[in-house]
């Protein structure tokens, strides 16, 4: 699969600029377009949504004035949280135009254009003499390819200061994989430069690239519900998504998300979050030794 920047800008295009409104048929209204989090096992996508932006923020452990960079931010959603509920200077990159023009609108109608901002920008373009306290990577990681791995890995922790966090949120495989007609399906009409690792070869390419790896949480089911979640939002808004996007994207955005639905809750598919750190002097810096500031539900 070629790589280069050019074509990554044109598949993320392909995907992510069909139309924000779109994507406003079957999203929360913070626009997430990641797998959410159920507390509550039948719970809805609104609150799971804003439950798994709390979930990211408090496993960065992020504090008041600190730096965080949101690498694939999509519409933005992550880094307004950020910054607005924990009080960080959030910047966020996207290969999406569309997506980059609705973050940037949404920041100065919400006022956080002091705190917060999103840029259209590949992330290999990120400058190097930048480094930041908190990274996270949520969704993205699907879009890098397997053999882009060492230097991506590698190119996080270059920007991130010495005892920092970087949360990785993406999708893996089955150990085992092979290739099928879904997925062939998936490359051609939905994510044309999508390539998944299972979850032991990613964390491998992790401790290669030199991280502690500190926490690995398995969200499958809570993906499984967030797919079924947004099929049905599409399916209700039909006739509404066929004018916005036509009788293809629709019909092709409603199988592939119907298609993931199964597939995660059969387990060929996976969701894990990755909580790693850098140092280079492993007493530098401090971090939570307990899951339990996780789940205080106290202010953040
Ligand atoms: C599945 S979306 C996730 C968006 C967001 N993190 C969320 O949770 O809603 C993937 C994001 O990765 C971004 N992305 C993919 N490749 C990228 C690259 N090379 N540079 C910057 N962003 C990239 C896309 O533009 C998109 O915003």
């Amino acid at each position: 699969m070629k790589r280069d920047k050019s074509t990554d800008a044109r598949a993320i295009a392909h995907h992510y600029d069909v139309s924000n409104d779109f994507y406003a048929l079957f999203l929360d209204p913070l626009m997430v377009y990641t797998c959410a989090y159920y507390r509550d096992p039948d719970g809805k996508i609104e609150q799971a949504q804003q439950d798994k932006l709390d979930h990211v923020c408090r496993k960065l452990d992020l504090r008041p004035g600190e730096t965080l960079l949101d690498i694939g931010c999509g519409w933005g959603g992550l880094s307004m949280w950020a910054a607005r509920h924990y009080g960080v200077r959030a910047q966020g990159v996207t290969l999406s135009r569309a997506q980059a023009d609705y973050a940037a609108e949404r920041i100065k109608r919400e006022g956080l254009e002091r705190t917060c901002r999103v840029d259209y920008m590949d992330y290999r373009d990120l400058p190097a003499e930048v480094v930041y306290d908190k990274i996270a990577a949520v969704g993205v990681i699907e879009h890098v390819g397997i053999p882009n791995y060492p230097a991506f890995f590698g190119g996080v922790r270059a920007r991130l200061k010495d005892g920092g966090l970087y949360l990785n949120h993406g999708i893996v495989h089955e150990f085992g994989w092979k290739r099928s007609s879904q997925f062939e399906f998936l490359l051609r009409h939905v994510f044309p430069n999508g390539e998944l690792a299972s979850l032991s070869g990613t964390l491998t390419e992790m401790e290669r690239a030199g991280w502690e790896i500190m926490d690995v949480e398995g969200l499958r089911l809570h993906y499984a519900r967030t797919c079924r979640q947004w099929a049905e939002r599409l399916c209700a808004r039909a006739d509404e998504a066929r004018a916005l996007a036509g009788e293809h994207t629709y019909r092709t955005w409603r199988l592939y998300l119907t298609c993931s639905a199964v597939a995660f809750e059969g387990s060929s598919l996976g969701l894990y979050q990755v909580l790693m750190r850098k140092h280079r002097d492993p007493k530098v810096g401090d971090v939570p030794r307990t899951r339990e500031p996780l789940y205080d539900r106290g202010p953040a």
